[in-house]
């Protein structure tokens, strides 16, 4: 594996699960994936189970990999709660040999952006692309990025979430600062997490932001075949201006 350069803000899965409680949007649209592209199915990054653990409820085949022990060991405590099977596995999607393929690979909620550099990219897409049956589907979820957001004014906070702290009963509120390295292209953010009177905690999460035309040409130059790209989760067509770039590709 890789130096673990794991993101600190998955410090912690109950955190993670408490602030991400709401966020449903994508479910369905994971579940009709499923039904179209059928089993077995690898979720990359797939942290406290979110989506891994509501596919294996339908009764699908899952595994999931991550790269955080705390994020895995919430997933885990979860699906063993809810007596669902998920086969769970400490991997660096970078660089991952399972021995066995699928026939659809997901990688959901922005997760690409965990990878920074071109390396890195080539490494994840190699990886699963040895992992995907021949006819099987690989399908990326990235935001469409927002000029405005990432020109903001560095030294002003902005609002990120609250969420109820899973050790008490206070909100956490959490505010963000960011600086765009426009040559990396990397979205440089640091939260400011406020629990009840304790001193502010800060962690930072750096984020690789993905142009359409250059993912799409990533997605290309890895060795796949796009499909369809969808602008949101009600599967509309890309277009200027969706929130959401959603690459579905095949080998
Ligand atoms: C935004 S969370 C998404 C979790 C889950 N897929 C979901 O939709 O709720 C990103 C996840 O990526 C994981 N991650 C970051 N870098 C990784 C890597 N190189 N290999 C595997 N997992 C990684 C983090 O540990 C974290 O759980």
């Amino acid at each position: 594996m890789k130096s673990a350069d794991v993101n600190h803000i998955y410090f912690d899965g109950r955190h993670y699960d408490s602030q991400h409680k709401r966020y449903i949007p994508d479910i369905p649209f994971w579940i009709r994936q499923a039904r179209k592209y059928g089993e077995p199915i690898l979720e990359l990054a797939c942290g406290t189970g979110r989506i891994a653990i509501t596919l294996a409820e339908k009764g699908f085949q899952v595994t999931g990999i991550d790269i955080s022990e705390s994020m895995l060991s919430k997933a885990i405590k979860k699906s063993s709660l809810k007596k669902i099977n998920v086969e769970w596995v400490k991997a660096d999607m970078r660089d991952f040999s399972l021995r066995k393929k699928f026939s659809l690979i997901i990688l959901p909620f922005n997760s690409v952006c965990h990878l920074l550099s071109l390396e890195d990219i080539e490494g994840c897409f190699s990886s699963a692309r040895k992992h995907l049956k021949t006819g099987g589907r690989f399908i990326i979820d990235v935001f469409n990025p927002h000029l405005n957001t990432l020109l903001r004014e560095p030294t002003k906070r902005y609002p990120h979430t609250t969420y109820v702290n899973p050790d008490g009963k206070e909100i956490v509120k959490v505010t963000q600062t960011n600086i765009y390295d426009d040559a990396a292209q990397i979205n440089r953010i640091k939260l400011y997490y406020r629990i009840g009177h304790q001193k502010e905690k800060i962690e930072e999460l750096n984020m690789r932001i993905f142009y359409p035309q250059e993912i799409d040409a990533l997605v290309k130059y890895n060795g796949f075949i796009i499909e369809r790209k969808i602008g949101n989760y009600d599967e509309t067509i890309f277009k200027s201006g969706s929130p959401k770039q959603i690459i579905v590709c095949h080998r």
